[in-house]
């Protein structure tokens, strides 16, 4: 196991959900933190929740579709905090419905957040991680990626984009000292599993998945011995009900 206290890491999508859990996960373990998101007052917010921690952070506001703004934000990073040791792309939406009512538009914007968003960031911050032989890219996907479901085909489609290109820029990676990994949950209790109508309001909350439980996750194998990774860590709720 590895130490990963004093390191920084840039979130994307970090202004609620699995990305806010994950910054208070980091500033817990000592990780400086930059907070990037499409919504300004959101990842002010938790900048401000962060505050009780002794890290340093900065939050920036960005839309990782455009990748104009996504650099201007990450020099911004880097002004403020120096070289990103950690990237987690978790930044993504969701349009589902049945293939036939889904647009072209839909279609186009869960592929420009899901997987251009991944790919504007890793743009930016990757050329420092292989001067500096040494980073860390985990990409947020899903088992939607490894796997169709009725009514799921853009946002199933968007994963499965991450997946192929978290592998294959992993094996291009490994040798400059970069673990690139993907981490894919099944439902996790977020505003996205409810705005997307994900439960069926009879579950319980309790035995699916939260974000804390990904944060928890994401921090243990970035604690993994430098010489190895996971790279894809598959996530079920033990006895969802
Ligand atoms: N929840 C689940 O059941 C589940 C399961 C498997 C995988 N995932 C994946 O986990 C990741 C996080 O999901 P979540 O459940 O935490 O979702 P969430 O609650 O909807 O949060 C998503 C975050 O991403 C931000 N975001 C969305 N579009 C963006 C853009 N274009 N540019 C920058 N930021 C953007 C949102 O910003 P705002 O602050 O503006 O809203 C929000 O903070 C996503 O990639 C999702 O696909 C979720």
């Amino acid at each position: 196991m590895q130490s990963i206290t004093g390191k920084t890491a840039l979130i994307t999508g970090a202004g609620r959900g699995i990305g806010r859990a994950l910054a208070h996960a980091f500033a817990r373990e000592g990780v400086h933190v930059a907070l990037m998101g499409r919504t300004r007052a959101n990842v002010e917010n938790v900048e401000n929740e962060l505050s009780e921690f002794d890290v340093k952070t900065v939050s920036v506001q960005a839309d990782v579709s455009d990748g104009e703004e996504v650099k201007e934000a990450v020099q911004s990073v880097k002004d403020a905090l120096g070289e990103i040791d950690i990237l987690v792309n978790n930044a993504g939406i969701g349009k589902f419905g049945r293939f036939l009512d889904l647009s072209e538009d839909d279609w186009r914007s869960v592929w420009d957040v899901n997987v251009m968003g991944i790919y504007h960031v890793i743009q930016a911050v990757l050329p420092e991680m292989i001067e500096r032989q040494a980073g860390e890219i985990v990409n947020i996907s899903s088992t939607s990626g490894l796997r169709g479901t009725e009514g799921s085909s853009a946002y199933s489609a968007s994963k499965f984009a991450v997946h192929g290109l978290t592998e294959s820029l992993m094996r291009e990676m490994r040798r400059e000292n970069i673990r690139v990994q993907a981490i894919s949950p099944s439902k996790v209790i977020t505003d996205f599993a409810s705005e997307h109508n994900l439960s069926d309001g009879t579950e319980d909350r309790e035995h699916f998945m939260q974000a804390e439980d990904l944060a928890d996750v994401v921090i243990s194998q970035l604690k993994l011995h430098p010489r190895m990774f996971v790279k894809n860590a598959e996530l079920w709720a033990t006895n969802p009900k």
